[in-house]
């Protein structure tokens, strides 16, 4: 190991004592899920409880959470990536006071990370993570490489689904390739789209079975989120659905969903035998 990678292993050593930061990876097999609403209105609850969160767009290229609240022009993580900005540079506030960095638009062609970028991103988000109790990854549909050292560095991936066959039989490949990656990491289970509770239910019954039967792994129950007219119009209007229509079936939804996650935040850690994020970054960095 060189001077410099043996310089930043301890740094994160360092770091990962007095880091408390949770890091949740937002997955879907299918495209158009609903994740990026999620993500966002997620993030939106929890800093109205109380609690410091940085929202990550990984969509880049094809980014859309600024969008999603109404704040589009800005610096994004593709000025990082091209290297015209530090990280810290990027990270914006936005509606409500999320910390957020963009994903960038329109660059889907341009901006595939390499390899050493992807380092490069989770070294200096490392120095980033102390400030925050939650980091938000709102990722794109399905995997691919670079992707994928995210999301086995992460804490807890949150799958969405909804009550499609096509869209829970992907919800259900993904896990299955990241359970294969690492069989330790813990899926939080969120149905979206549901056309009455009892679909909702279902839906989450069907992956959670089938995830007990095929890879023996006992997903998290995260909750249910109905199909809601109101997000579209959020969406249209460029504002957060919690905010547009706190009192929307969506809106109730998600606060409990939030809700029910911070109350069971211990009994959460407590299944969850892994390493915090900042250790598995520094596995995954130096130990391949
Ligand atoms: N609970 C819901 N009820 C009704 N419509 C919804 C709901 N959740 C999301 N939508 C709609 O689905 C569309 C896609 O949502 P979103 O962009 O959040 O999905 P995504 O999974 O992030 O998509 P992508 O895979 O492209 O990143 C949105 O335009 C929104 O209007
Ligand atoms: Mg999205």
């Amino acid at each position: 190991m060189n001077d410099q990678a043996e310089s930043l292993r301890l740094k994160l050593t360092k770091m990962a004592e007095g880091s408390g930061t949770k890091a949740i990876a937002v997955v879907s097999g299918k495209g158009g899920v609903g994740k990026s609403n999620f993500s966002l209105n997620f993030s939106l609850s929890l800093v109205k409880s109380g609690s410091s969160v940085l929202l990550l767009d990984m969509d880049i290229g094809m980014g859309n959470i600024d969008i999603l609240m109404g704040r589009s022009s800005g610096k994004t993580i593709v000025d990082f990536l091209q290297g015209s900005s530090s990280l810290k540079d990027v990270v914006l506030t936005g509606f409500g006071g999320i910390d957020y960095i963009a994903g960038g638009s329109g660059l889907s062609q341009l901006v595939r990370m390499e390899e050493d970028q992807v380092n490069f991103l989770i070294q200096e988000l490392e120095a980033l993570l102390g400030k925050y109790e939650y980091v938000i990854f709102d990722m794109g549909a399905g995997i691919n490489e670079e992707s994928l050292r995210f999301l086995l560095s992460a804490d807890e991936i949150f799958v969405v689904t909804t009550p499609e066959p096509t869209s829970i039989m992907d919800a259900y490949a993904t896990m299955k390739f990241l359970y294969l990656a690492n069989p330790e990491l813990p899926f939080f289970l969120i149905a979206n789209k549901s056309p009455s509770p009892r679909e909702g239910e279902e839906t989450l019954k069907r992956l959670s079975n089938v995830l007990k039967k095929f890879l023996s792994i006992e997903p998290i129950k995260l909750g249910i989120i109905p199909e809601d007219r109101s997000i579209q119009q959020a969406v249209s209007r460029q504002i957060p659905f919690l905010e547009l229509n706190p009192k929307s079936s969506a809106s109730k939804a998600l606060t409990d969903l939030a809700e029910r996650y911070k109350q069971n935040k211990l009994k959460d850690t407590q299944q969850v035998t892994s390493l915090p994020f900042v250790s598995k970054l520094k596995k995954f960095l130096f130990e391949r």
